[in-house]
């Protein structure tokens, strides 16, 4: 089985990087120095306070870690409608698999997502479980006429449809190639009668799948895409359909799923999976794992998701993401970067060194600001960087700091100018 899931594209790194103990024995170290550090506490708006201390006495910083991208995780009508959603039912969570018992809200939920994401949609607690249910179906063949797809993983895709290779590979043959590698998986489609593709829509490290290109090969050879677009939904599109979504016409049909986590640009909490297939819906209503059990989204999470689908269906919308490219442009105008140009909100400032990505982020907290740093395994080797998350709530004079500070401390640090060459 080792070998079913070694990647095709002859690196035995992205194999390696993603086992548990190399995770563990190259984080370990990092992660004390970040405890002893401290971490941030969310206040209110786009600022955290820092530090180990009680709340009152931590310096405050401006996030640029957090992933809602249009403020919305703070939204008054998100927030209220969380409390609603309790106080309405005098409960949190039923401790029944929603096959036996669930609240109406969740029902009223999906309903209203199908109509923003023009699919059949189901909520799931989380994005994480999301894809856990849906790893294994994909792999029956049940999801392609009854054939076992060969399943092939872009090398970035994320950790949450990663950590199934194994499972999936107890089903059927796995494959992994490099990150947007649309020859590679030409070729296997040709070799073989029925291939499933499973990747990110936007990657949380920044860039995205060729959306238009994966399509082209779905016509010609048949291929089933998996896409999880937890980066994507809420930002773009006319109600926030999102980055994979909106460049696929109104019917998903039967060979494309989309995943999604609502924690993100959506801002509630929970995760989706986006069918266009009465037959598909059944199959996962059954056969899902995190749809059965005590794990549907609770009341809280369904009532925030209700509450910015209110946004989501409001000019609000639009107006938040034009707010965010605003920000983004900004950003690009200043900084520039492997993702300068594209309308997503993720930067990734390329250092090189993790020693270097460290300091550079510590100092850039002595200045205010809380960015992220990316090192393996979620970058390659040597690839350590500095992760910023803009969002529409971000002040323009906050976003110019950032760029300032961020020319000034990669130039101390390194004692070279960015960008580093
Ligand atoms: C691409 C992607 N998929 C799935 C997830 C998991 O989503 P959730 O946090 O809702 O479990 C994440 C979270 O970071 C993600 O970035």
């Amino acid at each position: 089985m080792q070998q079913q899931i070694a990647p095709t594209d002859g690196s035995r790194l992205s194999g390696q990087r993603r086992t548990s103990a190399h995770a563990i024995s190259e984080g370990r170290p990092y992660f004390d120095a970040a405890e002893m550090a401290g971490h941030g506490h969310a206040t209110t708006g786009r600022t955290t306070a820092w530090g180990n201390d009680p709340l009152d006495s931590c310096r405050r910083e401006i996030d640029f870690v957090r992933r809602s991208y249009l403020g919305l995780d703070t939204h008054p009508v998100v927030v209220a409608s969380a409390i609603e959603a309790i106080e309405v039912h005098r409960s949190l969570h039923w401790s029944s698999a929603r096959t036996r018992l669930k609240f109406d809200l969740l029902g009223e939920l999906e309903e209203l997502l199908s109509e923003i994401f023009s699919a059949r949609v189901l909520a799931f607690s989380s994005g994480m479980l999301a894809n856990l249910g849906a790893m294994p179906i994909l792999a029956t063949g049940q999801l392609t006429g009854g054939t076992k797809p060969v399943v092939v993983f872009d090398q970035s895709a994320h950790i949450s449809l990663t950590y199934h290779k194994p499972m999936v590979a107890d089903e059927t043959r796995v494959e992994t190639i490099a990150h947007n590698d649309i020859d590679a998986l030409e070729r296997l489609c040709r070799k073989t009668p029925v291939v499933a593709y499973v990747c990110d829509g936007v990657y949380p490290m920044g860039g995205y799948s060729p959306i238009r290109e994966l399509r082209q090969l779905q016509e010609r050879y048949g291929l089933f895409l998996y896409i999880d677009d937890g980066h994507g939904i809420s930002i773009l599109g006319r109600q926030g359909e999102g980055f994979a979504r909106s460049q696929i016409p109104q019917v998903l049909g039967n060979r494309t799923i989309i995943a999604a986590s609502l924690a993100k640009g959506f801002g509630a909490s929970g995760g989706v999976l986006m069918l266009g297939a009465a037959d598909q819906e059944a199959l996962f209503r059954r056969f899902s794992i995190p749809y059965a059990f005590s794990m549907p989204p609770n009341l809280a999470a369904i009532g925030a998701a209700l509450g910015s689908c209110k946004i989501h269906r409001s000019a609000e919308l639009g107006h938040r993401q034009r707010q965010l490219a605003q920000r983004i442009h900004l950003f690009d105008r200043r900084v520039a970067t492997a993702e300068q140009g594209n309308s997503l909100p993720i930067r990734t400032i390329t250092i090189g060194s993790k020693a270097n990505a460290i300091a550079i982020a510590r100092e850039l907290l002595d200045c205010g600001f809380y960015t992220f740093v990316t090192s393996l395994p979620a970058v390659g080797q040597g690839k350590a960087g500095i992760r910023v998350c803009i969002t529409a709530e971000h002040a323009i004079r906050d976003i110019e700091r950032l760029c300032d500070s961020i020319l000034h401390t990669v130039a101390e640090t390194t004692g070279k100018p960015y960008p580093l060459r």
